[in-house]
């Protein structure tokens, strides 16, 4: 096969999703062709195969070689905005509206928020503007674009019974909810799960559940195999994190697997990160708000989690946060 075959069946095989595939053979082709599309290929495949880590180097090679490739700027920011996507549930409007709100204490713990439009707030900031109930399939875009590092890792099955830690409006469920046997939404927080259910009428396979601060004893004997907190362990401090860590490590089968995001210290520069000084004034402000962002050591974290029993691992590291995989052996 010449170049440009080698180069056309790379681009075939990712347009018939066989993203490894096309990585390999556009691998060939670039010890031949170490061009920036050619890199922009690559680190394109790699990204669709679930390597983002790689793909992240891939399109920093191809902007090296040609800046002015707008593909690749493009790809490489949209893949650094889903890997940070955890991080936009930033804090700082839904303090501002605990601040101003007549929510009692416990209400706040909860994050009870009464209104839709504070709930969308609290999950998704002013990203979506000041009415963000009205574009609400944008954020379910937007969401389902986020699920797709937990997908790409998690590897949904019908066999699967599946935790939802933290559930929120149940976006992210909406997009598990078809791959699995059976999925069980759990929040800490009556009024997120009120509009979840909501969201999810149509399917069967669905439980929600209003879980206490640190206790998962609903899910004892449930057998769950697989689980997911998107944009919850975001809001802990370590104390939380061992008490979730505990109880997870628990409720999960032999074999299991547990995804979740953190905002992590071990990669942080406090001066130009996006959401740290914001974070750390409203904490000036509200020291003791539940919805503020917190940081901690993605390594200390998975320190713990080993001490704890699971074999614990970085399957992403960058830009202030990172994603850890829990195994219970
Ligand atoms: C930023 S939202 C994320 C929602 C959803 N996972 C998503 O990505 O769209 C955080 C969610 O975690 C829930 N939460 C906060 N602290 C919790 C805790 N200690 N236990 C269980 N859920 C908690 C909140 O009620 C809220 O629904």
């Amino acid at each position: 096969m010449t170049v440009q075959e080698q180069h056309q069946r790379g681009i075939d095989l990712f347009n018939e999703g066989r993203y490894r595939e096309a990585v390999s053979i556009f691998s060939v082709v670039l010890r031949t062709d170490d061009s920036s599309a050619m890199w922009n290929n690559w680190a394109s495949a790699q990204a669709a195969a679930g390597e983002f880590g790689a793909a992240e180097k891939g399109f920093k090679k191809a902007l090296q070689i040609d800046p002015s490739n707008t593909q690749a700027s493009r790809n490489l920011s949209i893949l650094i905005d889903s890997l940070t996507a955890h991080n936009r549930s930033i804090s700082p409007p839904g303090d501002e509206l605990l601040l101003n709100t007549g929510m009692s204490e416990e209400m706040k713990r909860n994050w009870d928020f009464v209104e839709k439009r504070e709930l969308l707030f609290a999950l998704v900031g002013f990203d979506f503007g000041r009415e963000p109930e009205t574009k609400l399939d944008e954020i379910r875009a937007f969401k389902k674009n986020e699920s797709a590092f937990l997908l790409n890792t998690l590897k949904f099955t019908k066999n699967d019974v599946v935790l939802d830690l933290g559930s929120g409006c149940g976006f992210i469920a909406r997009v598990v909810a078809p791959l699995c046997r059976q999925l069980y939404c759990l929040d800490i927080s009556s009024e997120f799960l009120r509009f979840a259910r909501e969201e999810l009428t149509q399917f069967t396979n669905v439980d929600f559940h209003r879980m206490p601060y640190g206790d998962l004893h609903y899910l004892d004997d449930k057998k769950i195999t697989k689980g997911y907190a998107n944009a919850v362990f975001i809001h802990f401090n370590f104390f939380d994190v061992v008490v979730y860590l505990r109880e997870i490590y628990r409720i999960l089968a032999r074999g299991g697997l547990f995804l979740f995001g953190l905002s992590n210290t071990d990669c942080l520069d406090i001066h130009t990160d996006r959401y740290f000084s914001l974070v750390l004034s409203n904490y000036v402000k509200e020291r003791t708000s539940p919805t503020l962002m917190q940081w901690n050591s993605a390594h200390s974290v998975c320190a713990v989690a080993g001490q704890i029993g699971f074999e614990a691992s970085e399957v992403w590291v960058g830009h202030g946060s990172a994603m850890i995989l829990l195994r219970k052996p």
